[in-house]
């Protein structure tokens, strides 16, 4: 049962004509899945709505086919098949209770333009400076006119698709609405530029005109950013324009969903930051400043998934709703977790933002490191929290390796009833490569990846955590079970073999003192010899980057080498880059990039363009390797060349899953581990089921909306 303590959580709030039946909010995020992939988008948020989320939004949604964003997913209201696509998801939170919101959006220059080629309206004819080589034309009064009627007409169309509540994208500094109020991008010099009222204008006139068209069938609100932490005196301040904005439209809207940064469009470090650079509850200092200046419900971010940080931000009035993407992304059952006193089940998010990650690739299908379930619920028919009894449970299986891949593994086999799952690890303790990984700086939230597997493994009787027990293939072949799953992970290569030479570099040799790999230094605890370390790394994620920050702070000169243009380029994705890139700097750490390491001896490393590979020469005294890892799979190929040995053994089944087939994301391994015991009663379980694909058939008469049965559906 809940804790009294959280009842505050669970109160209804109005926001005009709606009532929340909680605090929850989920907040716009995207997917992957807009308006065109309408079963996904809606068994997605329906499984939050579920969950407990009183308020589940889609991400932003396109007002008119001027703002395209192609590759990128996004929701649209462009036209009736929109509200047709869109009222399944509406439908499927109502069926679970919730409130469905929209987010109206006009990206003006900073849409592609990609789908259809239309030239894009602009407060001022400044270029984007989310693409290259994109610009747009200065509006003049007629087509602000006009584009206020695209606002109005799809606010018209999103309450006849349901939706309780819509919300102005005025997020961040992308949405039109955001570019008026700033002077960085506002060089207008009529009534719609200059001072805060003339900039104002636009979002308030907005405002008028769909209260005016939709009365009260849905409640209104606006998505701000109330500082966007410009240093240049042009973004907006929350003492100034922040708090002014509020009060200046505050009559017109029935709720403030609020949010901090970022200064530009390239570093969105802080909108959504990392765990490794804000902690939860971030944004408090600035959200706090606007209570005074509202009379509307507030709702705010900041990775909230501690019920306790929820309720002093409830009652120190700094929030009345509890705002959150990533937590709900994490573990859509958050809200019901807290209140059926589950807190130890509550899958918290690590904060790596892999999730932001898909959509920074070119917006496409949302994945989750916590919650491999995530964007699954349709195709699928993967729910977070519900697990059939498998087929064949009248069998042990045996798990080998207790890293992310394999406990996530075994604990689904336990769940879907297992006679007994035995996961063994070859350490004391859970967790793999995670175990060392979480160590790194900044890197401590994502231990909860083994925190959170811990304590299901603990309270699930059918299974057994046997540590301390290396098995070589006899001993997995003789060990009893009939299924046999191998997740022993992968480890990093210590003879410099890499994906840009394609080979192994001269000189390079783990087993001599001045060359160590990752593991060398943060399991067994070795700190590379000398005064000068360089950390070479081709994998271009966070090891370098992160253990470049480790030697640093432990007093070492360090120098990073990388043959990306950038260091660590995927952490652009998780919007770590910029923020890693000046820490470094800051550190000490010199960065070097575009180089190619091609001999490595005591005191002299030698690199260059992979052209010119013997150009430059560091004189290190040792040198880290983050070159690549090497799946450790030699187990799993001895078993699988001898089908006989198996089969005497009464083996029926040997999978492997995680690193241990390729090394990749964290997400990836658990969700390879959890795929696996999802179908390990299905005809062949090393082969992915068939998933449903929410592609258009031409002449297929579409489902009526509301079907999301794959059966009736005409995508095929
Ligand atoms: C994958 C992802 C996509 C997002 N897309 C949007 C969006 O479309 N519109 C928006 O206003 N905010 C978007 N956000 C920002 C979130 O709504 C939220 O403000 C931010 O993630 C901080 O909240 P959190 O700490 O609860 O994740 C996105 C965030 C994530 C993680
Ligand atoms: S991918 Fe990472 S940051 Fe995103 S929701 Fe999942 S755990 Fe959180």
């Amino acid at each position: 049962m809940r804790d009294p303590k959280y009842d505050v959580l669970f109160e209804p709030v109005r926001i005009g004509p709606k009532v929340m039946r909680n605090r929850f909010y989920q907040t716009p995020h995207c997917s992957g899945f807009g308006s065109d992939y309408a079963g996904t988008q809606a068994e997605f948020r329906a499984t939050k709505a579920e969950g407990g989320w009183a308020v589940v939004n889609t991400e932003y949604c396109s007002i008119h086919p001027e703002s395209d964003d192609a590759p990128f997913i996004q929701a649209k209201l462009w036209d009736e098949s929109d509200v047709r696509n869109l009222g399944l998801m509406v439908q499927r939170a109502h069926d679970h209770g919730s409130l469905a919101g929209v987010e109206l959006n006009y990206f003006g220059p900073n849409h592609t333009g990609h789908e259809l080629r239309y030239p894009a309206r602009g407060v001022s004819q400044i270029p984007s400076a989310r693409f290259v080589m994109h610009s747009c034309y200065e509006m003049d009064r007629e087509d602000i006119r006009e584009l206020q009627g695209f606002y109005v007409a799809a606010a018209e169309r999103a309450r006849d698709a349901g939706f309780d509540l819509i919300l102005i994208y005025g997020a961040e500094t992308v949405p039109i609405t955001q570019q008026f109020l700033m002077p960085y991008f506002n060089r207008r010099t009529d009534e719609y530029g200059g001072s805060f009222e003339n900039r104002a204008r636009f979002t308030r006139e907005v405002l008028e005109l769909i209260r005016d068209a939709l009365g009260d069938d849905c409640a209104l609100g606006v998505r701000f950013s109330i500082d966007t932490l410009s240093e240049d005196g042009l973004g907006i301040d929350v003492h100034q324009d922040g708090v002014r904005f509020i009060e200046h439209v505050d009559h017109l809207v029935d709720l403030w969903d609020v949010q901090v940064g970022p200064p530009s469009l390239l570093d969105t470090t802080d909108s959504v930051s990392a765990s490794r650079v804000r902690p939860e509850n971030w944004q408090q200092p600035w959200v706090a400043q606007i209570r005074s200046h509202t009379s509307k419900p507030i709702v705010g971010v900041g990775r909230f998934t501690n019920p306790d940080t929820m309720v002093a931000a409830i009652r120190s009035g700094q929030l009345d709703i509890i705002g959150a993407a990533r937590p709900s992304i994490a573990d859509p059952f958050l809200p019901s977790k807290i209140e059926q006193g589950r807190l130890d089940e509550i899958r918290e998010c690590i904060g790596c933002n892999v999730c932001i990650g898909r959509f920074k690739q070119g917006g496409v299908r949302l994945v989750c490191t916590q919650n491999p379930t995530a964007g699954e619920e349709y195709r699928r028919g993967w729910h977070p929290e519900r697990f059939t009894r498998a087929g064949n449970s009248d069998n042990d299986v045996l798990v080998v390796g207790a890293g992310p891949a394999g406990m996530e593994c075994a604990i689904v086999l336990a769940k879907r009833g297992m006679r007994r799952v035995h996961l063994v690890e070859a350490e004391d303790e859970l967790g793999g490569a995670m175990r060392w990984i979480a160590r790194l700086p900044g890197l401590g939230e994502w231990g909860r990846v083994v925190d959170y597997r811990r304590i299901q493994i603990q309270k699930l009787k059918n299974l057994e955590f046997i540590p301390r027990t290396r098995l070589d293939a006899t001993a997995v072949a003789e060990y009893g079970a009939e299924i046999v799953v191998m997740a022993t992970g992968s480890r990093w290569a210590g003879d410099g073999l890499n994906g840009w030479t394609r080979d192994v570099i001269p000189g390079a040799d783990a087993s001599l003192p001045h060359c160590l790999t990752p593991e060398q230094v943060m399991v067994q605890g070795l700190r590379p010899p000398g005064e000068h370390v360089l950390v070479y790394d081709c994998e271009g994620y966070f090891m370098g980057a992160s253990l470049a920050e480790k030697l640093v702070r432990d007093g070492q000169r360090v120098t990073l080498v990388t043959p990306y243009p950038t260091v660590g380029p995927y952490m652009a994705f998780t919007t770590e880059a910029i923020y890693m890139h000046k820490l470094l700097r800051h550190l000490g750490v010199e960065l070097v990039t575009e180089q190619v390491i091609g001999r490595i001896e005591a005191g002299a490393v030698t690199g260059g363009t992979p052209s010119h590979p013997a150009r430059s020469v560091w004189d290190a005294d040792s040198v880290v390797l983050v070159t690549q890892r090497v799946s450790s799979d030699a187990i799993y190929r001895d078993l699988r060349s001898a089908p006989d040995r198996l089969e005497r053994e009464g083996i029926t089944g040997l999978y492997r899953i995680g690193d241990c087939i390729e090394p990749r994301l964290i997400a990836e391994c658990i969700f390879d581990g959890h795929r696996l015991a999802r179908e390990i009663d299905s005809d062949d379980p090393a082969k992915p089921r068939a998933t449903i694909r929410e592609n258009l058939v031409l002449g297929a008469v579409q489902p009526p909306t509301g079907s999301v049965a794959p059966a009736s559906s005409s995508r095929a």
